[in-house]
């Protein structure tokens, strides 16, 4: 089945331990963490700090999607912080071979970020090589956008090319996931839905939580 990832950039930071545990009850496996640099996208957020304290408070799998104009200079810091799995976008590294094996050596597993206006022949090299795709369904930079329609079909593409490759790769993606189409992103072929504001935007974050796990269990 496919796995719910509540981003906590719409999380209320000063109460960061209780979101977390409401969602932990909720069903919730993973957490998706947005790493912004004010340069690679023009929004800044967190950083390896945040993810250790994280680390210090929840057995949850951290999935560390880094927006950040060097990668390469920052993933042992991650890696050291606790991140379980760490994504780097293509149009970051200039060596993203080298990057994403950096990141399997370590034990992490490994993912490639496109944003939304990347094709997706970017990853005919690189496929194999990576644990997961993260596909963007918005520009990154911010939470509560609206996702792009488009992507979609991008989805059910990757899928396709995964699985004739015979590939276990797996598919996340992030941006504009809601209560109303987050059941069928999953039946086009994504593994991992990420959500921040339909999770934390307002209200309870467990009760929202299990209503989107809810969802991709009945497929509907
Ligand atoms: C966007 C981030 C997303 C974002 C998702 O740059 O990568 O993870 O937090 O937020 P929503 O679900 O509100 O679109
Ligand atoms: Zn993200």
């Amino acid at each position: 089945m496919s796995e719910l990832a509540p981003s906590i950039l719409s999380a209320d930071f000063a109460r960061l331990g209780e979101e977390i545990r409401s969602v932990e009850k909720a069903g919730v496996r993973m957490l998706h963490l947005d790493v912004m640099d004010g340069h690679f996208v023009p929004n800044i957020t967190l950083g390896p700090p945040v993810v250790r304290s994280l680390r210090q408070a929840t057995s949850l799998r951290l999935d560390a999607h880094l927006m950040i104009e060097d990668p390469d200079a920052f993933i042992d810091e991650f890696v050291a912080a606790g991140a379980d799995m760490i994504s780097v976008h293509a149009e970051a590294c200039r060596h993203l071979h080298r990057t994403v094996t950096a990141i399997r050596s370590k034990g992490r597993q490994a993912g490639v970020v496109l944003n939304p206006a990347t094709p997706l022949h970017v990853l005919d090299e690189i496929l194999p090589e990576a644990d997961y795709i993260l596909l963007m369904s918005v520009n990154p930079g911010w939470g509560g956008q609206k996702f792009i329609p488009a992507v979609k079909d991008k989805i059910a593409r990757l899928r396709e090319r995964v699985r004739g490759l015979g590939l276990k790769t797996l598919i996340e993606v992030d941006g504009g996931v809601t209560r109303d189409n987050i059941a069928a992103l999953a039946a086009a072929g994504a593994d991992i839905l990420v959500a921040g504001s339909s999770v934390f935007g307002g209200g309870d974050a467990g009760v929202a939580a299990a209503d989107l796990i809810g969802r991709l269990k009945a497929g509907a």
